[in-house]
């Protein structure tokens, strides 16, 4: 048998395309106790049909192929379910060539992402494939490292060899990983790429309810760092910004110089447009926000997108041209601060935190600005119009994150929910829109009346729109039913807590909205007490968002353009720079955006 047409068959192509497909024949390698692979022509034109006709037959799991949840867990999802958002993408090679058995510890050093997909290149990938026939003593992954990968929602994980578990525990392995709709990807042939940041496809065959499939697998890389530094040069002399200055009580339009080049790990963006919020409002009306140390003005904006100019030597995935949305919080130095420490500085721990735009550090709201790439979340092209969305977006689906989590404590089925958001500022909205898209019976209640612009943009969802004017609070759950699910966004503590009086059992109410300093309010507590304990009711409070947040805020956003294009768009209304300040004094549509002519 020629073992050579088993190994990798073709260099990369011209396009940087690197074929990781081991190619299907006739008797090759296969799992110890799969069905083996024959394939014939029943029809051959060497034998004067009119056409060549190839008979195939071979087990599900042959060569470079994915396995399915159905594989290992009962009931669950076959291939066809898998989405191709999760196989194509954004990916990163490791290599470790020194372990036969790779554990968590092993895969430590390598900061795995959450929603990372990952091709782990062991020494299978020139030892295996050619020999005719079956390693026994493979390079796969332990129980601890399928774990890890499951905690950090990885969403594909690759190994170049028939099973990315071995022995005893390969099952439990396939189990974790599978359990936590991780795509693995088996038998590629990595042997032709180097540790790194690829594009990858993975189009695995569309069998149905299948427990593995067959997949063409492939693998670009994204630009060499060094030679991605733009030739073209960088923008100079000075650029607008819009400061606040706390001391003088004065919001301005000012020249600042342009920022130099970025440093090792950095980028200049090119800011494309900058929400305006609340935030923005309280902070232009010196009751929040903090300019940076030593700085008498701070820079506003942190509800921004923007395009990459220029990046450092030692980016990793970041290109010019590339569009971005920055997140806000950075973490702070407190090597006590646990949250800070892992990335997650929405739960920063000490207060000690920055925020862009907000507190201790400039904002966006400026023609440039540096970022680490590490603080960027790269967004599609085809969400331009409509990522400015994406940082308040995060803000509600982080809260729907947190209440999944909350809400999964259960270990019984729930019919529908039922979800009422208060307010219909841009959270409330946007809050509703992850609400109804997951499912969730949504009503919005706010003061404007049921016949307005907003109303109409709820029903838009396909939402309920309740006005305070004709239905207070109190009255709600007589004419909607009792709540599964309350997302506040007003800001109001006499409506956020008044929605207690809607909360079903096992109700959970969430608060984001932040309210300016006031007299005290008397409430009757020994009533809400005896409430959420008899009803196991939950309230939470939620700020800031974390990186997976954003991630999943742009796929909202891309199932919100396809369910509902119009409402989005209609959220949006743009000025200029020179409108700004006036703006941040007044707001005029629903999500004032100021937007940066190229
Ligand atoms: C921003 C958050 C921030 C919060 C408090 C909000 O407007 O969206 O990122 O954490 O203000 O400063
Ligand atoms: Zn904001």
């Amino acid at each position: 048998m020629n073992t050579k047409s088993i190994v990798f068959d073709g260099s990369a192509s011209s396009d940087g395309w690197i074929d990781l497909t081991v190619a299907i024949r006739h008797e090759m390698v296969h799992y110890p106790g799969d069905p083996g692979v024959e394939l014939r022509q029943t029809k051959h034109l060497d034998r004067g049909d009119p056409a060549t006709v190839s008979h195939l037959s071979l087990g599900v799991h042959t060569g470079t192929h994915v396995d399915a949840p159905v594989h290992f867990i009962g009931g669950a999802a076959g291939v066809d379910e898998f989405s191709i958002d999760a196989m194509v993408g954004p990916a990163r090679v490791i290599k470790i060539l020194d372990k036969e058995i790779c554990t968590a510890q092993d895969l430590a050093a390598y900061e795995i992402r959450e929603g990372e997909r990952l091709l782990l290149r062991t020494n299978n990938s020139t030892r295996c494939w050619n020999v005719d026939a079956f390693v026994e003593d493979y390079a796969h992954l332990d129980v601890s490292a399928a774990k890890m990968l499951a905690e950090r929602r990885v969403r594909m994980v690759g190994i170049d060899y028939l099973s990315i578990g071995r022995g005893p525990e390969g099952p439990e392995v396939h189990r974790i990983l599978l359990a936590a709709g991780v795509v693995i990807v088996e038998g590629l042939d990595l042997s032709r790429v180097d540790a790194g940041f690829y594009d990858v496809v993975c189009l695995p065959l569309k069998i149905l309810g299948g427990d593995g499939a067959p997949a063409r697998v492939a693998v670009r890389p994204r630009e060499a760092p060094a030679s991605r530094r733009r030739a073209s040069k960088a923008p100079e002399g000075t650029m607008r910004a819009v400061v606040v200055v706390p001391n003088e009580k004065k919001v301005r339009l000012v020249e600042r110089p342009v920022p130099r080049p970025p440093g090792a790990s950095q980028v200049l963006l090119r800011t494309v447009e900058v929400g305006i919020c609340g935030t923005d409002r309280e902070i232009c009306s010196f009751e929040y926000g903090t300019p940076p140390p030593g700085a008498t003005e701070l820079v506003l904006g942190h509800e921004a997108l923007a395009e990459i100019v220029d990046v450092g030597p030692e980016v990793t995935w970041a290109r010019p041209g590339d569009l971005v949305v920055p997140t806000v919080r950075r973490p702070c130095k407190n090597p006590r601060c646990a949250a800070c420490r892992q990335g997650r500085q929405d739960f920063c721990m000490s207060g000690e935190f920055t925020e862009r735009g907000i507190v201790r550090a400039d904002g966006f709201l400026c023609e440039y600005s540096i970022e680490e790439e590490q603080f960027l979340v790269p967004v599609p092209r085809v969400l331009e119009g409509v990522a400015v969305l994406v940082e308040p977006l995060t803000i509600a689906a982080k809260a729907v994150d947190v209440f999944n989590t909350i809400h999964s404590r259960f270990g019984f089925d729930v019919p529908r929910l039922r979800g009422l958001i208060l307010g219909a500022g841009p959270v409330g909205l946007l809050g509703a829109m992850v609400f109804q898209a997951q499912g969730i019976e949504t009503h919005v209640f706010s003061r404007e009346a049921e016949d307005g612009a907003r109303a109409d943009l709820v029903r838009a969802c396909g939402a309920n729109y309740v006005s305070a004017g004709v239905t207070p609070l109190d009255r709600l759950s007589e004419r909607i039913g009792k709540i599964d699910v309350v997302f506040e966004a007003v800001g109001v503590p006499e409506v956020a807590f008044g929605a207690l009086a809607t909360l079903a059992a096992n109700g959970v109410l969430i608060l984001s909205g932040v309210p300016a300093e006031r007299d005290a309010i008397s409430v009757d507590l020994s009533r809400w007490m005896r409430d959420i304990v008899l009803k196991n009711q939950v309230i939470f409070g939620t700020v800031n968002a974390g990186r997976s947040d954003y991630e999943d805020a742009i796929r909202r956003l891309e199932q919100f353009m396809v369910l509902f294009p119009e409402a989005v768009l209609s959220l949006l209304s743009r000025v200029s720079i020179d409108q700004a300040p006036d703006v941040l004094a007044r707001g005029r549509g629903i999500k004032d955006v100021v937007t940066f002519a190229a």
